[in-house]
Formats: C-alpha cells, structure tokens, sequence
C-alpha cells in the first residue's frame, strides 16, 4: 500500500492506493483556516497542516486500518510558493505566508527588474511566489528575518514533521524564484540578491526520489511499519499532472477550478517569461512543465451567481447544451487581476457590448466564453514558448457543464478530452510518488493516463465566430488598461 498526502489551501487529503494503483480509500480532514490580517494578505498556521494530516490519517485508520498498516511508501503534494520559516531549533518563527498572499507586490516588482531572476529561473518574479515573501519579512520584520535558519514550503515543512528531514524537490523549488530551473539546483547568486544563504534552502531531490523515513513515533501512532519512505513529492500541479499521466511532451490538461490552469509537459526546459508561462521542473527526472494560470475560471460563474441570485447549476442549464455563436458581449474575467498573460495584479473584470436585449443568459455565455478566452490566451502563451498541443484533457468543477466544455473545446480549437471516473488528483498523484519511491519502478511506467470517456471535439460551424470573438476579446485588455 501507498500514501499519498496532498496538503490543500483549505485541508489536507490522505489517500491510499494498492500496487496496482487501485483506490483504497481517501479522507479530508475539518477546514485549514486562512487568516486575512490586512487586505491582500493570506496566511496559515504550519500547526493546523500538522493537526490536519492527522486527521485525515485518523479518517483513513477507522474506515481502512489493514490498508494503512500495510503501507510501504507515502508521497507528498502541497500548495505551492509558500513562505514557512524555521529557526535553529525547527520552530515556526512566523505563520506562513500563503500562495495567494500578495503584500510583496512591490518587492516582486524589484527582484523582477534585476534581470538576473528572469535569466536563471526562467519566470517572472510574481508577487506570489517566495523570494519577494523574503524581501519583505527582511524590510517589515527584520528581528524574524535574523532567526530564519531554514525557508521551508509548506509540503516540506510537513516533512520535516513526518521526518526530521529538511530536503525539497524540483517541482516545488521551481516556485521559488530561486532554483536555476534548467539546471535543477538553487541558485546561490539569487539567494544571496535577496539576503539569504543556500544553507538556509532544504537539500533537494527529483519528486520519485527518496526524501526521509518517516518516524519511528508516527509510526507507532499510526499502526504502520518501521523504515517507511517518504518520496520528495510534488508541488499541487505537477502532483496532479502525476495524477493524470501528464508527463509525456506533447500532453496537456486544463484544470479548471477556482483558477484556471494550462498545463504542459515538456522534455526539455522551454521558459519565455515575457509570455507570463510558468516554465518549472515537473516531479520526474529532465522533465520540465509550462503552465500559463489564470486566476478566475470558476470564480467568474460563482460571482456571476451571487449577483444574479442563480445557482451556477441553473445558470448553465438555462443555456442548454448546443453552443452559442458569441454575441456581442464580451466578459474579461479579471476579477482578481491576471497572472498569464498579463502579470497585472490591478486590472479588474469588465462586460462590454450590452445591449437593451443582453438578458441573463447572454451575460452567462459571455461569462463562459471569457474564461474560455482567458485559456487561449494561455495556450498561445504555451504556443510562443515553443509547446504545440494536438489535445488536452479537462479536469475541475467546471468541467461538468457540457456547454462549457464545448465552448472551450471551439476557443482552443483543440480537442478535450474527458477522463473516465476517478480521483485522479494531486492526493493520487503523490500516492504514486511514493510507490516511485519506495519500489524503484520506472516513474514513466506508473505515471500513465486514466481511459478517456468521450471526446468534445471543437464545433467546426462555429470555429471562425469563436476566432472574431477571441481578437476582440484580445483587444479589450489594452483598452481597459488605458483606461485606469
Ligand atoms: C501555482 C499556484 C497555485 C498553488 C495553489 O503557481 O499558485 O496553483 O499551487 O494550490
């Protein structure tokens, strides 16, 4: 048996899987709680990651006690960018500061403009990532920023729990800002432009790679074996593209969420920052990924809903399923501003085109098409750093919506493809690290694709609408920004 942990924004999942990878069973645990002390500010206790892992441990021991003792290997998979710093004895000096926290915007504008950063790690310096967290708990915090032995990201810091280890993997340090992300190894020069010493960065694997033993305590506690391996894991995107089996070049998925994800493996490493693409290490050994993240995919229904008092479920079904030639409203999802294409944290949302007869339904299509929009922009940001797609595969709440997955499917003019049943997530996905890693098997031989279900192929009658819809949505977004 294997383990799989995935410490989530709001809660940790811990599921179990056989040898051959079938699903045992998973559990959650209550809500991790995020704390908003200041606007644009979101932090976490490390101490509710620790109290959540246990119970969604204690949830998997009551409904599969032989399961977990059977347990060989455990992976691990997290929430990416997170700032958890640590003092000499391995204490928590401050709570982390989370992924969506964005406090250091300015210090990330000023590590973006030294040209070093874009240069070695391949992305730009975003406000989320970790480095410019650093810069400003050394400009606000000096006294904390003294004491800070070891910087941490959040999975690791579960680590260090489950092992006493402090080590990473490629995947998450790639959202660092400061991992030379082709060469796979901290870089010494960007730490040191930000204060820090490659003695305070974790000691660093590949994601299939051994990484710790867990505690002969925990284990105990938990009723598993002595000498359990703990893989280096994955950050939360490059653990759902094990998941899925996207690690070949050339295969792709589209997450979406509460954001939207675009996400690419690739054999070599592709960066083109000015695109705003994520080029960072994938979980396996030479293995890249691109990924281009737009902030609001299914945020833009919910704040649709709210404001029209109609669940997201009636508002799909009042448009039916046959797709909709655009009409002249348009919707740019910038609700929470942009990270690809645009790095704009400032820039806001906006319906154009409203006419007497733009009724409800006309706004959802809009709304839909938006966010179909907002994913072309990232698949021609994939497409100018090199990465061509024949297909992808959709996952995420917003993929229940059959209009939706067409309109997708005509915006990217690509094919999309439906899994078959299954949890093939990132608590998946870093089950099958652990079995990686605590069996020696070929990473490429475990990390395959579910069965597809169906194909949505693009709607070849509305193909040339969606494109005009797309080259005015395209010119919307230097518009608006003039005008603010
Ligand atoms: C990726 C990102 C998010 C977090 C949250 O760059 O910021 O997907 O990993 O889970």
């Amino acid at each position: 048996m294997y383990l799989g942990i995935d410490l989530g924004t709001s809660g940790v999942k811990a599921m179990l899987i056989d040898a051959d990878q079938t699903v045992i069973g998973s559990a959650s645990s209550q809500q991790v709680a995020t704390t908003r002390p200041h606007p644009g500010w979101s932090e976490q206790d490390p101490a509710e990651w620790i109290r959540a892992t246990e119970e969604a441990i204690a949830g998997l021991s009551t409904a599969h006690p032989a399961a977990l003792a059977a347990v060989r290997g455990i992976g691990l998979s997290g929430h990416m960018h997170g700032a958890t710093l640590i003092d000499a004895d391995d204490k928590v000096l401050r709570p982390c500061i989370m992924w969506n926290d964005t406090r250091s915007h300015r210090e990330a504008a000023s590590l973006d403009a030294d040209p070093r950063f874009r240069a070695i790690t391949g992305n730009i310096v975003f406000p989320g990532f970790t480095a410019p967290k650093l810069a400003w708990v050394k400009a606000n915090e000096p006294d904390i920023f003294a004491k800070v032995r070891w910087v941490l990201l959040p999975k690791d810091y579960l680590r260090l729990w489950l092992t006493g280890e402090h080590l990473s993997e490629m995947s998450d340090s790639a959202g660092t800002s400061w991992l030379d992300t082709g060469a796979r190894a901290w870089s010494a020069e960007l730490l040191a432009a930000t204060g820090l010493e490659e003695r305070q960065m974790p000691g660093l694997v590949e994601g299939t790679e051994p990484a710790g033993t867990l505690r002969s305590d925990l284990s105990a506690r938990w009723g598993l074996g002595e000498g359990i391996v703990v893989a280096g894991g994955a950050g939360d995107n490059a653990a759902s593209a094990c998941g899925m089996g996207t690690v070949r070049e050339g295969t792709a998925f589209v997450s979406f969420g509460t954001s939207g994800v675009l996400f690419a493996a690739n054999a070599s490493y592709l960066p083109n920052p000015a695109s705003a693409v994520h080029a960072f290490c994938h979980a396996l050994p030479n293995t890249w990924h691109q990924m281009g993240v737009i902030l609001s995919a299914t945020d833009a229904l919910n704040w649709h809903s709210r404001v029209t008092g109609a669940s997201a479920a009636d508002l799909t079904t009042e448009l039916g399923e046959a797709l909709k030639e655009p009409s002249s409203v348009t919707f740019l999802p910038y609700l929470s501003g942009e990270r690809t294409p645009h790095n704009d944290a400032a820039i806001r949302g906006a319906f154009l085109g409203l006419g007497h007869e733009s009724g409800r339904a006309v706004l959802t299509q809009a709304v839909l098409e938006g966010v179909s929009f907002a994913i072309r922009d990232s698949l021609e940001a994939l497409k100018s750093a090199g990465t061509r797609l024949s297909r992808v595969t959709a996952i995420g709440g917003g993929s229940r919506s059959r209009y939706w997955l067409k309109s997708i499917a005509t915006a990217l003019n690509l094919p999309v493809d439906l899994p078959a049943d299954g949890d093939f997530g990132a608590a998946f996905g870093a089950a099958r690290l652990g079995l990686i890693a605590a069996t020696g098997a070929n990473p490429t031989d475990i990390l395959t694709a579910p069965a597809t279900a169906e194909t949505i192929e693009p709607e070849a009658a509305l193909t040339a609408a969606y494109e005009d819809a797309y080259q005015r949505y395209r010119r919307l977004y230097p518009a608006i920004r003039a005008a603010y």
